[in-house]
């Protein structure tokens, strides 16, 4: 790095007359040097490469010390630069003591604190870095006394509060930098007195107001960086005067404007940054004008309309991310032009017709992403041609014709994204380094080549919804140790799931649901202690509860619904531990004997205090793999679960999800009081079994409960009173039982119909029309007729959730204007808004 150079000596009375400040030291002195940076070493609490323990020493000059720079003329110290040296300390206030010093670098290490004011005596000061250290508190109004500064650079720390206005005072100032601080308001229009900004990065704060039109008299600003804050309102027009501008930075703000039409006088312009704004309006054919660019993002806007040929000037581009905007219109013929292009980003748009095969003539590009258009036809055979291919998605659009076997040839390809297209064909054989391999969604046919056995670095496999055949091949286990998802469901599959699952073995989510598998579950699937996420359902599995899964403390999703698993499960190993399951849908099998109590007790995310304080999150995550791929996964992809009846398949499955379906088995015994202390519980079906006894009132604990269903049982007694507890119920079953006595009255009572009751002869009260007579509990209020009905419905909806009007209020409005069934909605709603609370 540069040092600066000496200062003339009569600048210094000169400074000192001026603002008012007497050193105590004798300046000519090198001494004082000396014990100002004694002082400073003391300061440093840790120094991990001994810089200075030994180096800085008393027996050796001031000016040969470590990071240490004298001046020729007056041997005292001019510069020192400490960075990257991983030192801990804060700053003493006798470094101000250093008069000479013009340049102060010590980024890149952990000094905190606060700066003391006494560095306002450094007058000569030029070069100032504390970048990516922990100082806190105010960037401090005196670094306006520095009036020789040209750099200051206080990036990556804790500084907080505004932007002081007195930096406008430094008509020298050619960089600044204080990027990635937690610094608010606007930016002070003084900022735009400092004519000689080159370099302006403000970066990852939390600035807001529009971007000033005092910005186009920094004539002479070569990079501007104002990304990830909060400014909003337009791109100001006179950027257009900025014409030495090589890197504009403006993305994640709120922008809303047009992008500006003198962008096109910015010919010097090499990387245009502008995703995640709100900005609108079509692009311009003035962009072509822009020769040197190389990088343009403008993903996750509202631009729209069709792309102007004029961009084909753009020759040098490299980087080009057009994704989650409104462009439509064909893809154009002239991409092919660009023949550095890396990275073609054009996914979530109307994009239609067919891939043109000029991008064959892309030889440099590594990333194509086309996904969530309309894009028709095949994939045209001069694709393969762009061998440096490493991402290629292509997921959600309207492509047909088989996958061509030319695939393979992309032997650098590790994200195949095929999926939900009309694909038919067989599967053909894969790249082997591929890592994200999915080609679900289609009309696939014919068996899992065994080719797939090669893929050795394969994270994801998603062949899911095809119309695939035969056995899943063996390998599978094989591949266990990097394989972390595998998604089977809607298929033929039939025959055993592998066995050959290894130690150490890495899967998170296995989804073979819906196809025609048989056999036992295999006991290696053990060996999988990460597996979170198990769903076998809709199958023709022949085992018993698989107790060994206890030892799977990641568990979050347990689905054997529909199989033929038999047996008891009140005998489940203790010593095991499922802290984390969530739910459990063990439906429609053989399943005897009494509901497992000590199941239910060692269900600790649902149960404790536990699970409120284990983060919600979507179970999904990206992946950065060894050479910096990224793979995004999403665990609960696709799984469905009942309620009321009805499957809810979720695109993504929050973790406070809740569910207890143990229905439709051959469960007998009562209903264990210990279910009342599953505080978490969002829905519980135990319907169509053969449960006897009352229903216990600890489930009147269940206070986060939605879905009760306890219908063809044969059951007794009273329907407890607690039950009118659970705030937030929207669906009771109760038929088919055996209850008796009054049905409780009020509060999310009177929501339910007589649906929920039917087929037990003794119970009375609204909404059944049977009385109850004198000695029975209070009857209802209301006479119901339809509206009536839906009136209490809503009223209590207004009354009995704690939501609040707002609530009631779109809740009905969405009841209302999509036909969806009102409960599953708010349930869903409800769900959400939860979690965003905590
Ligand atoms: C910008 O420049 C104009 C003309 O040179 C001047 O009048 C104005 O005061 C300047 N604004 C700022 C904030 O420096
Ligand atoms: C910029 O582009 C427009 C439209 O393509 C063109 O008319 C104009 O002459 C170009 N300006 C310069 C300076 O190249
Ligand atoms: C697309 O943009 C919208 C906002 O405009 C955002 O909510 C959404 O998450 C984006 N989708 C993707 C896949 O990035
Ligand atoms: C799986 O690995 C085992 C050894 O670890 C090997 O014996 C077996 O042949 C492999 N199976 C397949 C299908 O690759
Ligand atoms: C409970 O499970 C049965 C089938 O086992 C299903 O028919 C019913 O709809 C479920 N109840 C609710 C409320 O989801
Ligand atoms: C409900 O919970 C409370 C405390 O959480 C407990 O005191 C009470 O016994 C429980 N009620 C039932 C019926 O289990
Ligand atoms: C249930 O209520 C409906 C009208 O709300 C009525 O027509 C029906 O007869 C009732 N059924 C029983 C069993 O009470
Ligand atoms: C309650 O369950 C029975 C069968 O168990 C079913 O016929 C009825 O439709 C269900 N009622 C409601 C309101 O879901």
């Amino acid at each position: 790095m540069a040092r600066p150079s000496f200062l003339p000596p009569f600048m210094f009375g000169l400074l000192f007359a001026t603002f008012g400040v007497i050193l105590s030291a004798k300046y000519s002195s090198i001494t004082v040097d000396q014990s100002a940076l004694l002082a400073l070493k003391s300061h440093i609490t840790h120094d991990p490469h001994n810089f200075l323990a030994t180096n800085w020493s008393t027996s050796t000059s001031v000016c040969s010390w470590i990071g240490v720079t004298c001046g020729s003329r007056h041997h005292r110290v001019t510069a020192l630069n400490l960075s990257s040296m991983d030192l801990t300390g804060t700053i003493s206030s006798q470094l101000g003591n250093l008069s000479f010093l013009a340049s102060l670098d010590i980024h890149q290490n952990s000094f905190h604190g606060t700066l003391p004011i006494e560095l306002t005596n450094l007058r000569r000061m030029k070069y100032l870095d504390f970048g990516n250290n922990s100082f806190n508190g105010e960037i401090p109004s005196w670094f306006g006394c520095f009036s020789k500064l040209q750099r200051l650079s206080l990036y990556l720390n804790n500084f907080v509060g505004v932007i002081p206005s007195t930096l406008g005072n430094l008509s020298k100032l050619e960089r600044l930098r204080l990027g990635w601080n937690q610094i608010s308001g606007r930016i002070p229009n003084s900022l735009f007195k400092c004519k000689e900004l080159k370099f302006l990065s403000l970066f990852n704060n939390s600035l807001e107001g529009s971007i000033p039109t005092e910005i186009g008299n920094l004539t002479l600003l070569e990079t501007l960086d104002l990304g990830d804050n909060y400014f909003k309102g337009e791109i100001p027009s006179v950027i257009g005067n900025l014409t030495s501008l090589v890197i504009i930075c403006l993305f994640n703000n709120n922008l809303t404007s047009e992008i500006p039409l003198v962008i096109g006088n910015l010919t010097s312009l090499r990387e245009l940054y502008l995703g995640n704004n709100k900005l609108t309006g079509t692009i311009s054919s003035q962009l072509g004008n822009l020769s040197f660019l190389a990088w343009l993002d403008i993903h996750q806007n509202s631009f729209l309309g069709s792309l102007p040929i004029e961009l084909t000037n753009l020759r040098r581009m490299k980087y080009l991310d057009f994704g989650n905007n409104s462009f439509n219109g064909e893809i154009p013929l002239w991409f092919g032009c660009f023949s550095k292009l890396q990275t073609l980003s054009l996914y979530l748009n109307n994009f239609i017709g067919v891939i043109p095969s000029t991008l064959g003539n892309l030889s440099k590009l590594e990333r194509l992403s086309l996904g969530g258009n309309q894009i028709t036809g095949r994939i045209p055979n001069s694709l393969f041609k762009c061998k440096e291919l490493k991402f290629l998605s292509l997921f959600n659009n309207s492509l047909e014709g088989s996958i061509p076997t030319e695939i393979e040839i992309l032997t650098l390809l590790k994200t195949l994204g095929l999926g939900i297209n009309h694909f038919k064909g067989r599967i053909p054989t894969p790249p082997p380094l591929l890592q994200f391999y999915g080609v679900s969604t289609n009309n696939l046919i014919g068996e899992i080549p065994s080719s797939i056995c090669n893929l050795t670095s394969l994270v994801v496999m998603a062949l899911h919804e095809n119309n695939l055949e035969g056995t899943i091949p063996k390998c599978i286990g094989n591949l266990s140790s990097s394989l972390t998802a595998v998604f089977l469901w809607n298929n033929n599959f039939h025959g055993q799931i592998p066995e050959n699952f290894a130690k150490g073995c890495m899967l998170r989510s296995l989804h073979i649901n819906n196809n025609e598998l048989e056999g036992s579950l295999p006991r290696s699937l053990g060996n999988c202690k990460a597996l979170n996420l198990l769903d076998v359902g809709n199958n023709n599995l022949n085992d018993t509860f698989p107790s060994w899964l206890g030892n799977l403390d990641q568990l979050q999703v347990l689905i054997l619904r529909s199989n033929r698993f038999y047996g008891q499960i009140e005998s489940f190993d203790i010593t095991v531990s499922l802290t984390k399951l969530r739910i459990i849908d063990l439906s429609h099998n053989n399943f005897s004997g009494y509901l497992p109590t000590l199941f239910f007790e060692h269900m600790h995310a649902i149960r404790d205090e536990y699970g409120k304080k284990v983060e919600p999150n979507y179970m999904r995550e990206v992946k950065i793999m060894k050479d910096a791929h990224k793979i995004g996964v999403n665990y609960a992809y696709g799984l469905s679960v009942t309620v009321k009846g009805l499957e809810r398949k979720f695109e993504s499955l929050l973790s406070i999800w809740t569910v207890i379906d143990l229905s439709s088995n051959q469960f007998r015994g009562e209903i264990p009081k210990i279910l009342g202390e599953l505080h978490l519980l969002i829905v519980l079906n135990l319907s169509h079994n053969c449960l006897i006894g009352p229903i216990p009132s600890s489930l009147g604990n269940l206070s986060e409960l939605e879905s009760l269903d306890l219908s063809s049982n044969k059951l007794d007694g009273r329907i407890p009173t607690e039950l009118k507890n659970l705030g937030f119920l929207a669906v009771l079953n109760l038929s088919q039982n055996n209850l008796k006595g009054p049905i409780p009255q009020g509060k999310q009572f009177d929501t339910f119909t007589n649906d929920s009751y039917i087929g037990n002869l003794n119970l009375c009260g609204l909404p059944l029309s049977k009385n109850c007579g004198t000695d029975e509990e209070t009857p209802a209020k209301f006479d119901r007729d339809d509206d009536g009905d839906e009136l209490n419905w809503k009223f209590s909806i207004l009354m009995g959730y704690g939501c609040g009007l707002v609530l009631g209020m779109s809740m009905a409005y969405i009841v209302f204007t999509t036909g969806k069934p009102w409960w599953l909605i708010r349930i869903v709603e409800r769900v959400r808004q939860r979690f965003a609370k905590r």
